[in-house]
């Protein structure tokens, strides 16, 4: 494995890669999440690029980023192990020299739901992801469905910016319980750990009553939003039912959708979705 700290080396070696590259974008504290989206670009690309870059952009004034979990030492192995070409490791004043002064904003996605309770967070993410993409010029590009949004916000910036990757959206890895693989759940106490599986029980509960032929939105919305009350050490910034490519929330569900939850479980703040299919 080849590792890169400037644009200019980084750059230089995806363009001499061999073809197709597909590019692996994180923040490093991996878990099997990221192993996922690694795999599937080593199985589907000749070359594997990663980068590992903790992008303050992206977190809020009041958000985790200084707390946000950090084990390079690690990610390197796992990188290397897992088959990584090469890998992009650099600086905040790489990324955003002092003079730096261009934001990728992309629209009525970015405003809903995430957008609402973190605002610039996707401000953030499209701009490094734009850089990324532009940087390294990959065939394929690989995303968690845990971070649906994200995905269809990178997907709507690759279009309009005609970046010309191919988005692959990899599906969500679960703990035994159901709790998504996210790099914050090592934030989680073990009481708030056995807590934080109502977001998948309410999903599941979403999911459930659709297969059964249910069509009520709002009663299902309700539904979840009851169970999250029930645990006192939750608390829920939103649960909703949504048109699964605009992120418009639905009062009747007769075309694919998505149910969403996004809840803080103590101090730690989790995401999580379920596709829908009527
Ligand atoms: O999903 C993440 O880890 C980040 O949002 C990403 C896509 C690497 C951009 O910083």
């Amino acid at each position: 494995m080849q590792v890169f700290s400037t644009v200019a080396e980084f750059r230089q070696a995806c363009t001499q890669a061999k073809r197709p590259l597909g590019l692996v974008p994180t923040m490093g504290a991996l878990h099997a999440g990221h192993t996922a989206l690694i795999r599937r670009s080593v199985d589907e690309c000749k070359t594997t690029a990663a980068t590992l870059f903790v992008n303050p952009a992206q977190f809020g004034p009041k958000e985790d980023f200084n707390s946000y979990p950090r084990n390079v030492q690690a990610d390197m192995g796992t990188f290397e192990h897992e088959g990584v070409n090469l890998l992009f490791t650099p600086s905040t004043d790489e990324v955003y020299p002092p003079d730096f002064d261009t934001w990728v904003h992309a629209g009525k996605l970015s405003e809903r739901l995430e957008g609402e309770f973190r605002p610039g967070h996707f401000r953030g993410v499209a701009t490094v992801v734009c850089k990324l993409l532009s940087i390294a010029r990959p065939d394929k590009a690989y995303f968690g469905q845990k971070d649906v949004q994200q995905t269809l916000v990178i997907k709507r910036i690759n279009t309009d910016l005609n970046l010309g990757a191919d988005i692959v959206v990899v599906p969500t890895v679960r703990e035994p319980d159901g709790l998504a693989l996210s790099s914050r759940n090592v934030k989680l106490n073990p009481d708030e750990r056995r807590v934080a599986t109502v977001l998948y029980n309410a999903l599941s509960l979403a999911k459930e009553a659709v297969a059964n032929g249910a069509t009520d939105a709002g009663a299902i919305r309700a539904a979840m939003e009851e169970l999250l009350r029930k645990e006192p050490l939750a608390q829920m910034d939103y649960a909703t039912i949504t048109d699964a490519s605009t992120l418009e929330q639905l009062d009747a569900i007769s075309r694919p959708a998505l149910a969403l939850i996004a809840a803080r479980i103590g101090k730690t703040r989790l995401i999580d979705n379920m596709p829908l299919y009527p």
